[in-house]
């Protein structure tokens, strides 16, 4: 099989990870990969923002541990947040198409990745409006999803869950 369509049938959704930080010359390539999406008319209308602080990243964490009453992060030490204009109508296929070649890249880098989708959610209470602000997230903005990357905890098996059997349908 093709090595892209390979790395792409590979990626998985990480639950658990390790403190391994994922080395800078690997998230460029995770974040160069997002960049070069396509986009509506070539607008580029979203924006990464990147969360390798630790203090503000424990802050995401208490935020969503609160607001879901669970725990969203799974102990990873990189956010990656897609976010832009809310009156954009392309926005959440934009969006998605910068999460999507993201994942893939960094399949391809060996980094473990999870779509984390609680955080629009969880900025728009009035109680974290302090933590919003420190992200630089405007009102008018709104965070179409995020991604945690990192390394799976060791010994940790993710097995690729099987597709549906009608997923596509040939027109006769
Ligand atoms: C739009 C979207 C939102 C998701 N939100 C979450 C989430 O908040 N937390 C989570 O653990 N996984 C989330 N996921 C991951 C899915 O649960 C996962 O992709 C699905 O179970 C298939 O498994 P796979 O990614 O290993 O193929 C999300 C995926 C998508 C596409």
């Amino acid at each position: 099989m093709n090595k892209t369509i390979e790395i792409i049938k590979s990626r998985v959704s990480c639950r658990s990870y390790s403190d391994r930080r994922v080395p800078n010359s690997k998230l460029e390539q995770i974040l160069e990969a997002g960049k070069f999406a396509p986009s509506g008319v070539n607008r580029q209308i979203c924006n990464i923002l990147v969360i390798k602080n630790r203090k503000v990243l424990e802050r995401v964490r208490e935020a969503l541990l609160k607001s879901n009453k669970r725990e969203c992060l799974y102990g990873a030490n990189l956010l990656c947040l897609v976010y832009g204009k809310r009156d954009e109508p392309l926005l959440v296929q934009d969006a998605s198409c910068i999460l999507e070649n993201m994942f893939i890249a960094a399949t391809a880098l060996k980094i473990d990745s999870c779509w984390i989708n609680q955080l629009d959610e969880m900025l728009s209470l009035p109680e974290n409006k302090k933590l919003r602000a420190r992200l630089g997230i405007n009102d008018d903005e709104r965070v179409v999803g995020s991604v945690i990357f990192g390394y799976r905890k060791e010994g940790e098996e993710i097995p690729s869950k099987p597709r549906k059997e009608d997923f596509v349908r040939f027109l006769k």
